[in-house]
Order: structure tokens, then sequence, then C-alpha cells
């Protein structure tokens, strides 16, 4: 069995293999399984668009040996009605440094107070399997919006979004300190449950 995971992120590799590596099972992005695709992710929830993409690749493997796998994530604001959400990456123009996203979201919540100023990270995890079978897991990590920028780890929004009752952002957790709790390492863990009950089941 393999697994072929839809992400071009070499970040993103090294925390899906971390996990999902325990297994018998070799993980492989697109580019070295040879695939080279442009899905639109024109979905309205996360779960839609992890989907779409996972489908959409395992329509160009097909060989009966590989299970396609897909994410889609990003920052949920409350006090915004759930911006930016499904388009997080494409806040303010994709190719907008996070320096200026970042500080047009404070200034957004100028005048919040602290009890208001909810957030999450979710990262919906589609499994596209050789018999058919779809999954869509869910991982979240709850937190606030701060004040300030702090932290020089993680990448995106990491520098304002800050643990309930901790004050640190997650830029400011080592890489293993935050896969530990993140919304993608939730949905890993719980991926991997999947497959493993998936596998159970064919034997
Ligand atoms: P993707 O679907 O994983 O590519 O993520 C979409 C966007 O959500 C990213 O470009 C970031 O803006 C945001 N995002 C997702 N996960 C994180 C995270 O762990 N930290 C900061 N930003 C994130």
């Amino acid at each position: 069995m393999r697994i072929i995971f839809a992400t071009g992120n070499a970040h993103k590799m090294r925390e899906i293999r971390e996990i999902l590596g325990e297994t018998d099972t070799e993980v492989l992005s697109m580019k070295e399984a040879g695939i080279e695709a442009d899905i639109v992710e024109d979905g309205q929830t996360f779960a839609e668009n992890a989907l779409i993409k996972a489908k959409g690749i395992a329509e160009l493997v097909k060989d009966g040996d590989t299970i396609v796998m897909a994410d889609d994530s990003g920052l949920v604001i409350d006090a915004l009605n759930g911006e930016p959400g499904v388009f997080s990456a494409r806040y303010m123009g994709e190719d907008t440094s996070y320096r200026i996203k970042n500080k047009n979201l404070i200034d957004r919540l100028e005048g919040v107070p602290e009890g208001k100023r909810s957030a999450r990270f979710v990262c919906a995890m589609a499994a596209c399997f050789p018999d058919g079978t779809e999954r869509v897991v869910e991982g979240k990590i709850e937190g606030r919006i701060g004040y300030v920028e702090r932290g020089a780890n993680g990448f995106g929004y990491d520098p304002i979004f800050y643990l309930p009752d901790r004050d640190v952002s997650t830029a400011e957790l080592s890489p293993e300190d935050k896969n530990a709790i993140s919304h993608r390492g939730n949905a890993l863990r719980l991926m991997k449950q999947e497959v493993e009950a998936w596998k159970a089941e064919r034997k």
C-alpha cells in the first residue's frame, strides 16, 4: 500500500510522515508520485475542499493500491463571522505577506474585548481508498487572536494565534510541540485511525 498526499509543501510532508509513517505504508507527495494537477478548490467548507482535492487526484491514480489524501485548513475568527475561513490562503491576495494580513486582522479586531477574540485553526483531511471508500475527518485547535505578533516559528497566521490560558502564540512553539496539539496533527491522528480501520476490514 502507499499513500499519495496532495500537497507540494515539504513542511507538511514531514509532519504527515511523522504521524502516518508508523503504519507499514509509504507516504509520497504528488511530486514524488509524478502527478501534476491543478484542482480548483471551490467548496464552501474545509471538508468539501479537502474531498474535492482528494477525489480529483484519485481520478488520476486508480491503481488499486493507493490511498489518496488531501487536506484543507485555515483560520476561523468568531468576531469576524468565521473569516478568513476557507479563504485563509487567499485573504487579501495570495501574494500579500502575512505581516500585512496579520496586522490587518489585529486592526479589524480593535476594540474587541479579550473574551470575544476566540478563534480556531481547522484542518479537514480527506482520503479516497482504492475500493472507492471516502473518509473525511476534522481536527481543530482553539485559541484567541492576540494584540501583537509574536514568535518566529510556524508560518501564516501563527504569530497572532495565542493558546487559551497561556501567553504564547503558536509561532512560539517548537514544531514538535505544535504538532502534538495542532489542527493538522489532530486531523492526521484521526486519519491514521481511519486507515487502520479500513485495513482491518479488508483482512
Ligand atoms: P492549507 O489549506 O493547509 O494550504 O492552508 C490554508 C491557509 O490557512 C494557509 O495558507 C494559512 O494561511 C492558513 N493556515 C493553515 N494552517 C495554519 C497554521 O498551522 N498556522 C498558520 N496558518 C495556517
